[in-house]
């Protein structure tokens, strides 16, 4: 997929305020710092596009841009932010799940994951949530960039393994770099794919 345009069109902190269901939509999502926005703008080639950070907590609402007046990119906040209060956890959970229950033009959700770690609890729990939610999902491991393909590929095979003890098949997964754009082509075609459907 080329992209031609990518578009900010909101912030929202409510689900009834959403852009209008009309266009496929896709969510990025995964833990805090994970490299959310900077995937976003890797994929659209748009530096500015999504605000990114050192600091974690930097997405704090559902953020929707336009791409390619054709379909909508989602960047939403990160869970497991250490440093954030359990009360605004729970307003968190609690958003994000009514946005991923009820979001009807919602045709996958993404979720992010570091490659550089072991598999770990926060994020294969919501993988858990999701499947059992029947909501459709794909796995991206991203900042490939910061070790070896053999580190990344071990840390692949063992998220793989710890979701097949819930799950028949695991969903497709792509290994991604924002920095190198490693794996930012096949996204693209995989979202490609589900928009032709
Ligand atoms: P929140 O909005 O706080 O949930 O974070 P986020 O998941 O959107 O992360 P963000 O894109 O802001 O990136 C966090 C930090 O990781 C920034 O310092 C990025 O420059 C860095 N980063 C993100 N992706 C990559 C990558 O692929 N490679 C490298 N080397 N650094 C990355
Ligand atoms: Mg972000």
């Amino acid at each position: 997929m080329i992209i031609k345009s990518a578009t900010f069109v909101s912030s929202n902190n409510r689900v009834d305020k959403l852009p209008a269901p009309a266009l496929p939509e896709y969510a990025f999502i995964g833990r805090s710092n994970v490299g959310k926005s900077s995937l976003i703008n890797a994929l659209t080639g748009n530096r500015h596009l999504a605000k990114t950070s050192q600091t974690p907590g930097k997405t704090q609402l559902i953020n929707h841009f336009l791409i390619n007046e054709e379909w909508y990119i989602v960047d939403l906040p990160g869970y497991g932010f250490a440093k954030v209060s359990k009360s605004s956890r729970a307003a968190w959970e609690k958003f994000i799940r009514r946005y991923l229950l009820l979001r009807e033009n919602l045709q996958c959700v993404f979720v992010l994951i570091d490659s550089r770690h072991e598999p770990q609890k926060i994020d294969l729990d919501f993988c858990y949530w999701l499947g059992e939610q029947r909501v459709p999902f794909m796995l991206v491991f991203t900042k490939a960039d910061k070790q070896s393909q053999a580190q990344s590929d071990a840390n692949i095979g063992k998220f793989r393994k710890a979701l097949l003890q819930w799950f028949e098949e695991t969903p497709p997964h792509f290994l991604t770099s924002a920095e190198s754009r490693l794996g930012c082509a096949e996204l693209l075609t995989a979202i490609d794919e589900i928009n032709a459907k």
